[in-house]
């Protein structure tokens, strides 16, 4: 067994008073938003400083709506690759800019569309449903996509009588099965940052606060997730959050998170869910954006996102299903 370093736990404590004001490079890039009429959207693991200038920050499904509905004349991502690469196929008009393109995902990287395509061949038939968290590429392979939010809503709308290869999480696909009770082939991939929250890291900072119930995000491995209160998507955390009648609240996925439900419901504690070796846990392609490079990627209008138009068509489709699906 792993030792578990002595951290103290990572606590966000009650937000008094008003937020802190804006610092220089927030208040350019608000600036610079306003002057190439641009809109920036956000993830809720995204840093506290890109989090406080963003026009919207959400889970990947609200983000989805939210590109597809952008008046803006350009839409500036700060989030992942796979995220840009979805807004764009749902806004293709639009130029996409990501402030780090190499702001990738383990998930999406563990499913590479040529393994996708030759598992496939091999097996006919399957009605494949594709986590979001996967390249254009693999989603053009896809029948329908789905999110953490509303995975289970969309398996429950597949027709009983067609089998069910589910990419790339098995993690996210293991939790779908248990709620749905439809069984599904599982692509062997997984989130390298949701698997290292551990059940003996867990259990020592529910000990180190009582009562407080968990709510954890369903890239967890089961043991993690049998141990939560709630499991669900990084939106529907924050009205886990609202709702809960408790003052304090352990929180097991990604650490920007926390900021997120600090800013949305002030009146309460919320402690990060720890690793064995660390108080929290950061998604290192997340954190790749950067105040700096959020102000460079809008005067410089990139780097941009680009994708040709036959693959915008055919990714479109899966994520079109979803999407009306999820109404
Ligand atoms: P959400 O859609 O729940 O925000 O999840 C995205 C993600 O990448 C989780 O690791
Ligand atoms: Fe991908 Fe995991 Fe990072 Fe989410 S937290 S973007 S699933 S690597």
């Amino acid at each position: 067994m792993p030792t578990i370093l002595n951290y103290e736990p990572f606590v966000l404590p009650p937000q008094r008073g008003v937020l802190p004001p804006l610092t220089a490079i927030q208040e350019e890039i608000l600036a610079l938003k306003r002057e190439r009429r641009a809109v920036i959207l956000a993830h809720n693991y995204q840093i506290e400083e890109i989090q406080r200038v963003a026009d919207y920050v959400g889970d990947s499904l609200g983000l989805s709506y939210q590109a597809a509905q952008s008046q803006a004349d350009m839409i500036v991502f700060c989030g992942v690759h796979f995220m840009a690469e979805t807004a764009k196929i749902l806004n293709p008009t639009k130029p996409v800019i990501l402030p780090d393109l190499e702001a990738g995902c383990s998930l999406s990287d563990s499913c590479p569309a040529s393994e996708l395509a030759a598992y496939k061949a091999a097996n006919p038939g399957l009605y494949v449903v594709a986590y979001i968290n996967c390249s254009a590429a693999v989603k053009e392979l896809s029948d329908v996509i789905c999110t953490s939010a509303n995975a289970v809503k969309i398996v429950e709308r597949i027709p009983a009588d067609r089998e069910i290869l589910f990419v790339p999480d098995q993690n996210l696909g293991a939790w779908v099965m248990k709620k749905t009770g439809r069984k599904m082939r599982l692509w062997a991939g997984s989130c390298y940052a949701h698997v290292l929250f551990t059940v003996q890291a867990l259990e020592k900072v529910k000990l180190q606060f009582p009562g407080a119930p968990v709510v954890a995000h369903p890239e967890c491995v089961e043991a993690v997730r049998d141990l939560a209160d709630e499991v669900c998507s990084t939106e529907l955390m924050v009205k886990f959050a609202r709702q809960s009648p408790a003052d304090r609240i352990i929180v097991v996925t990604e650490s920007g998170m926390l900021h997120r439900l600090r800013r949305e419901v002030p009146d309460k504690t919320f402690i990060a869910g720890p690793t064995d070796t660390c108080a929290c846990n950061d998604c290192k392609y997340m954190k790749l954006n950067t105040v700096e490079k959020l102000r460079d990627a809008l005067k410089h209008r990139a780097p941009e996102i680009t994708l040709g138009a036959d693959t915008i068509a055919r990714a479109l489709a899966p994520i079109q299903r979803m999407l009306d699906w999820s109404r």
